[in-house]
């Protein structure tokens, strides 16, 4: 059987953030690769969350490469902070970029994968001509903004679609999932071509603990777990 390098990215957004040391480790323990960190600005989304400083406390917390997403109006403006702050990827909302060319060009020029993120109500053709220059397609499978929402289906045939443009085109982009992804979720975004899934409340809601819901995503994927 062909093994998928599948990635599960905790979004710790709804871990406890008093104890975050020990929740970040408890999911590198269960085997979990990348993390994922939301950052909301109350203007592109109707939530604030999370700054730089918290990019900061998480790269002290792990030497696992840490996504950064910024739900952000003017992201230009804060790349160097986050990079400086430890970020390894950074992705930027496509409906609030008006340069984006140049803003994924300033993400590569300092050392960092760059991606490109669209909301629920973006179709994917519209960045056809820029998927050369990102190393992921973060598709929203809910709208950003909140954990805990559900899975909007509809995104099944996006990812599906993503994955067929950079097919034709020849790339080996990577498709992030984010948003309502769960064990029952996330294997039908896996068969559309998604390889990056981001969960939080399935991980750090879950009924019996951080490891039980990274095993459990794991186990519906098809991930070995550690
Ligand atoms: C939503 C964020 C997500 C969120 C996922 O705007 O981008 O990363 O934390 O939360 P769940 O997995 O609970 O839907
Ligand atoms: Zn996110």
């Amino acid at each position: 059987m062909m093994v998928k390098n599948y990635v599960i990215m905790p979004s710790v957004l709804s871990a406890d953030f008093l104890n975050l040391g020990d929740a970040i480790a408890e999911c590198v323990a269960a085997g979990t690769d990348w993390f994922h960190l939301d950052i909301m600005d109350g203007h592109f989304v109707p939530n604030i969350a999370l700054g730089s400083g918290f990019v900061k406390a998480c790269r002290r917390a792990t030497d696992l490469p840490l996504d950064v997403h910024l739900m952000i109006e003017n992201p230009e403006r804060y790349l160097e902070a986050f990079s400086a702050a430890g970020a390894s990827a950074i992705s930027v909302h496509y409906e609030v970029c008006p340069q984006v060319r140049n803003t994924l060009s300033m993400i590569r020029d300092l050392g960092l994968n760059a991606g490109i993120a669209i909301s629920p109500g973006t179709a994917v053709d519209e960045i056809q001509d820029i998927l050369d220059l990102v190393d992921l397609v973060l598709v929203m499978t809910v709208q950003p903004g909140f954990a805990g929402q559900s899975f909007i289906e509809s995104s099944v045939e996006k990812v599906r679609r993503t994955r067929s443009l950079i097919d034709a085109a020849g790339l080996n982009t990577h498709i992030q999932v984010d948003g309502g992804i769960n064990s029952k979720t996330a294997p039908a975004c896996a068969d559309a071509g998604a390889d990056y899934f981001v969960a939080a409340s399935a991980i750090f809601q879950h009924s019996k603990g951080i490891t039980a819901g990274v095993r459990e995503l794991q186990s519906s994927l098809g991930v070995e777990s550690r």
